[in-house]
C-alpha cells in the first residue's frame, strides 16, 4: 500500500509510521488521518489472521521539530458544524484503532505534539518523549475546544485539575512535566528517542502475542468499568489464555529453566 502522507518502515519487530507533512509541522488533515485509519485496520487485520511477525507500532513525526503540531488550521477554518463533527469523528475513530490494536502503541513524541497531536500520542499506549517535545492542548487560542479525544484522554491521564488547567490556558508544557504529570512515560534524549521505542517493542516480541493482546484489552476496557466488572473481564481473559499452547510453552519453559518459543496460538 502507498501513502501520501505517511511513511512506513517495518524494522525488527516494529512498524513505524511517520506523519510526513515536516512543512505544515506534520499537522493532521484529512489525508493524513484517513491514511492513518487505513494502516492501523490493516495492522489490526494482520495480527487478527495471527501474523505476529509486528509486535508493536511505532509512531512518530518525520522532521527534527514536530511529532503533530495539530489538527491542520488552514484545513478547518472554513469548515461548518457538520464537517467538523464528520472530522472529530474521523479523528475519535483513529484513537479507537490505536485502543483496539491487539499490539501496543508507542507514540515517539519528537517534537511539538499539540492538539490533536497531543491526542493522537494520547491514544497511543505508551508516550516515549524527546527532550525537546512539547505537548498542550491549545485549541481555546482557535475559539475551538479539542476534539479528538483530547478532553478526555488527558483527564484520565493526569486528573480532571490538571487536564483543566491545560485545556482553558491552552500552556504548553515541557517534556519533563510531562513526565512529572504522568502524561509520558518517559524522557531520553532525542538521539535515543527511536532505540528507546524499538527496545519496548524488542521486550515486548519476547512476551506471548495472545497475553499481550489480552493485557491490553483488559487494561483499557477494564478502566471503563466499575471495578466488580472490570475484574470479572480480568478473571475471563486470564481463564481463556489457558486455552493457548504458549500457556503451556510459557510455563514448561520456566521450569525447564530454558526460553520459551512462543505461536502466538
Ligand atoms: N495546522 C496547519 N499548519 C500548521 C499547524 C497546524 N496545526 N501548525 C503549524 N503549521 C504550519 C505553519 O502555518 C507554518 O506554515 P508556513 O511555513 O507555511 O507559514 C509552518 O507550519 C511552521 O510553523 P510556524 O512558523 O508557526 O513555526 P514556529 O516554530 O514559529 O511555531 C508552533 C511552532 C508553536 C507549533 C506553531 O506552529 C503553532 O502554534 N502551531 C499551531 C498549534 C495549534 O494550535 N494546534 C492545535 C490545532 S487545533 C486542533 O488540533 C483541534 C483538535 O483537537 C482536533
Amino acid at each position: 500500500m502507498s501513502y501520501e502522507t505517511l511513511e512506513i518502515e517495518d524494522r525488527d519487530a516494529a512498524r513505524i509510521v511517520r506523519i510526513n507533512r515536516p512543512k505544515a509541522l506534520n499537522a493532521l488533515n484529512q489525508a493524513v488521518v484517513a491514511e492513518l485509519s487505513r494502516v492501523l485496520e490493516a495492522l489490526t487485520e494482520q495480527v487478527q489472521a495471527g501474523d505476529f511477525s509486528v509486535r508493536g507500532l511505532i509512531l512518530t513525526g518525520a522532521g527534527d521539530k514536530a511529532f503533530v503540531a495539530g489538527a491542520d488550521i488552514a484545513a478547518m477554518r472554513e469548515m461548518d458544524p457538520d464537517q467538523a463533527m464528520r472530522f472529530a469523528s474521523q479523528g475519535h475513530a483513529v484513537g479507537e484503532m490505536l485502543a483496539n490494536l491487539p499490539i501496543p502503541a508507542i507514540a515517539a513524541v519528537n517534537g511539538f505534539a499539540l492538539g490533536g497531536g497531543c491526542e493522537l500520542a494520547m491514544a497511543c499506549d505508551f508516550i516515549i518523549a524527546s527532550e525537546k517535545a512539547k505537548f498542550g492542548q491549545p485549541e481555546v487560542k482557535l475559539a475551538v475546544i479539542p476534539g479528538f479525544g483530547g478532553t478526555q484522554r488527558l483527564t484520565r491521564r493526569v486528573g480532571l485539575a490538571r487536564a483543566i488547567e491545560l485545556c482553558v490556558t491552552g500552556e504548553m508544557i515541557r517534556a519533563d512535566e510531562a513526565l512529572r504529570i504522568g502524561l509520558a512515560n518517559r524522557v531520553v534524549a532525542p538521539e535515543q528517542l527511536l532505540d528507546t521505542c524499538l527496545g519496548i517493542v524488542a521486550a515486548v516480541a519476547k512476551m506471548g502475542p495472545l497475553a499481550i493482546a489480552a493485557a491490553k484489552r483488559v487494561l483499557h476496557q477494564g478502566a471503563e468499568l466499575p471495578l466488580e466488572a472490570a475484574n470479572q473481564l480480568e478473571i475471563e481473559a486470564f481463564a481463556g489464555l489457558f486455552a493457548s499452547a504458549d500457556q503451556r510453552e510459557g510455563m514448561q519453559a520456566f521450569l525447564d529453566k530454558r526460553e520459551p518459543t512462543f505461536t502466538g496460538k
